[in-house]
């Protein structure tokens, strides 16, 4: 039987290389031995993104893309279709769990340095990867065609209008009519199941590729490849597989697993934040919501968008808003280039760079609040020196990176 299964391998690996491909990868691919739970977040965007793929197939099979039966056709998921609440509810969690693992993820990347070279074309991927997912996020929120579905994506899309010249026609292209419409919808659902599904996961391949290209960074920004043993193997570092696969991120698959079951099964909506209560009702483009606000996840970007209150150089606040929101999504992926530190991690970096980080994070938070709210002069103003400090974190960081004390970087890793 044995003998029957390798004579049978080495005939596929005579045609593919399927056991080169699993050992370059899996078994023979070194990681450090000391990465902490900073670094199970990437495994994690693997296991959503498997579940927003799987279930978002099975609701594609009950749900119709058009302006008249949309809306009821998720009801008729939620209702009628076996199981069809726990795919829905499957589905609209995965995505906030999607936005929580990522964002954890992001931050490791900030904390770590793990942008710094050789890593910049895996932040760069990772980058178009969060854009993707943005894109995919937006696009999917249109679908059930519930008031907030419409006015969200209504606001959203007309700030396009706010460029000049080109800016009405553009968002007449965009929606394809001249309000949100079925066409819309449309559209949104081809982009939402078929192509930006497959930019990401052609993006998620290559940041893989790209990762074990160069292998793992590690808390503590060491290069884990300038110390070797007789075989050539890095010292400090352990088979992929079974240590870290077994060792580590089956653990943390269960847990995430539970605390993802916890709000699928008990709290769905999350209080609004995850399905927004306006989405109960069917798009009416006669009844606007009280407050028009993005889900959390977009929150932050949109409260830079409205921190934008003057007009400048003729050109009125919305498109500055614009600007200042195309920006904050843009710099992070030279971030690269803007950190002269020698050292990688935050443990050997200098005050400065830790208390950027500490007031980026809270700035950030801030942000992500008050786009949930209605803005008042006074949320505005808070809104706007969030807006500056999320700018400085990384305009600053050319200078407070190279004038800064580091601290000296051990030769081997510290733990694990
Ligand atoms: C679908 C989304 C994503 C998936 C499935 C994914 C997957 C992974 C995996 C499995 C790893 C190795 C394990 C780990 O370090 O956690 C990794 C590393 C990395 N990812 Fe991602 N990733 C995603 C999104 C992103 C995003 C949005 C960014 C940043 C903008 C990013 C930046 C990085 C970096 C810099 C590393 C190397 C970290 C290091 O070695 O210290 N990833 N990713």
């Amino acid at each position: 039987m044995i003998t029957a299964l390798r004579n049978f391998m080495g005939w596929i690996d005579d045609r593919l290389p399927v056991t080169e491909t699993y050992e370059k990868h899996m078994s023979k691919y070194y990681a450090p031995k000391n990465l902490n739970i900073w670094y199970l977040f990437g495994v994690l965007g693997f296991v959503v993104l498997i579940n927003q793929l799987l279930t978002g197939i099975w609701l594609t099979m009950s749900y119709v893309p058009t302006g008249e039966a949309a809306f009821a056709s998720v009801e008729y998921i939620m209702r009628d279709v076996d199981y069809g609440w726990l795919l829905r509810y499957m589905h609209s969690t995965g995505a906030s769990a999607f936005f929580v693992v990522v964002y954890l993820h992001m931050f490791r990347g900030l904390m770590y340095g793990s942008y710094q070279k050789p890593r910049e074309l895996i932040w760069i991927l990772g980058m178009l990867i969060y854009v993707a997912l943005m894109a995919e996020g937006f696009f999917g929120y249109l679908l059930p065609w519930g008031n907030m579905s419409f006015w969200g994506a209504q606001v959203i899309v007309s700030l396009a209008g706010a460029i000049p010249i080109v800016g009405e026609d553009l968002a007449i292209w965009v929606r394809g009519d001249f309000n949100m419409s079925g066409v819309t919808l449309n559209r949104f659902f081809a982009l939402h199941v078929v192509l930006v599904p497959l930019v990401l996961l052609v993006l998620v391949v290559l940041h893989i590729l790209a990762l074990h290209e160069v292998g793992s960074n590690n808390p503590d920004g060491v290069d884990v490849k300038k110390h070797l043993d007789a075989e050539g193997r890095p010292l400090d570092s352990v088979p992929f597989h079974p240590y870290h696969t077994i060792g580590h991120d089956l653990s943390a698959i269960v847990v995430f697993l539970f605390i993802f079951c916890a709000v699928l099964f008990f709290y769905p909506d999350g209080g609004g934040y995850l399905i927004e209560h306006p989405n109960y009702e069917p798009a009416d483009p006669l009844k606007t919501p009280e407050l028009i606000a993005p889900v959390w996840y977009y929150t932050p970007f949109y409260s830079m968008l409205r921190a934008a209150t003057f007009p400048l150089f003729g050109l009125d606040a919305k498109f500055w808003g614009l600007v200042v929101m195309a920006g904050a999504i843009a710099l992070p992926f030279v971030l690269p280039w803007l950190d002269r530190s020698p050292v990688r991690s935050m443990r050997y970096k200098g005050r400065p760079s830790k208390v950027f980080l500490v007031l980026f994070v809270i700035a950030f938070f801030i942000l992500g609040y008050l786009g949930t709210v209605h803005p008042t002069p006074l949320k505005t103003l808070i809104a706007q020196v969030c807006t500056g400090i999320y700018f400085a974190y990384f305009l600053l960081m050319p200078w407070y990176t190279s004038v800064e004390m580091t601290k000296p970087v051990p030769d081997r890793v510290t733990t694990g």
